[in-house]
């Protein structure tokens, strides 16, 4: 398992849609295996394919990062089926240095994708997974957590990471926050 670099906005593939995979291959197999591994040590509870520069659709989520792959998810083709309800979530992403913000998404969701055994897996979230499920899958839309807040916060962001960038002073996040 290698850990592999996270791109960070605003890399140009983070805005990218990803393809769906068609056949789960020895490949994508060890990149999925790669993807925990760089999740993990990042530390972090989410990652998404285009987050390591790979446009297809797959996601991996583990939001009990103190006992890493206990409850590990491994999604390919990830699909909301069913949303409902309304929640409030302070988010934040490996992709987006030194910042989080409310984010407002669906309570419930209902997920159906493919394991790494291309075995079909549903899941009923609420709570984080729920919003990391919605974090992730967006992810492979090309759209980030900073594109669902207003774009006066995102603005005010821009120009702190553009600071932050030259001066290359930056704050650590808790792990929790960071799909
Ligand atoms: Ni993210």
């Amino acid at each position: 398992m290698a850990s592999l670099e996270i791109l960070k906005y605003p890399d140009a593939a983070l805005k990218k849609v990803s393809l769906p995979i068609k056949t789960i291959s020895g490949e994508i197999v060890r990149l999925i295996e790669d993807m925990v591994a760089t999740m993990h040590a990042a530390p972090g509870v989410g990652l998404a394919a285009p987050q390591v520069g790979v446009l297809q659709r797959i996601i991996v989520i583990d939001l009990d990062y103190e006992d890493p792959g206990k409850n590990l998810i491994k999604l390919v083709n990830p699909e909301i089926l069913h949303a409902e309800g309304e929640v409030v979530w302070e988010e934040g992403c490996l992709s987006v240095v030194d910042f989080t913000a409310e984010v407002k998404r669906a309570e419930r969701v209902e997920v159906v994708g493919l394991d790494d055994k291309e075995k079909e897996v549903r899941i009923d979230a609420d709570g984080l997974l729920s919003v990391a499920l919605q974090h992730e899958i967006d992810h492979l839309d090309g759209k980030l957590f900073i594109d669902r807040i207003s774009r006066l916060k995102r603005d005010l962001y821009t120009r702190r990471l553009k600071k932050m960038l030259r001066t290359g002073k930056t704050r650590p996040e808790s792990p929790r926050l960071m799909i």
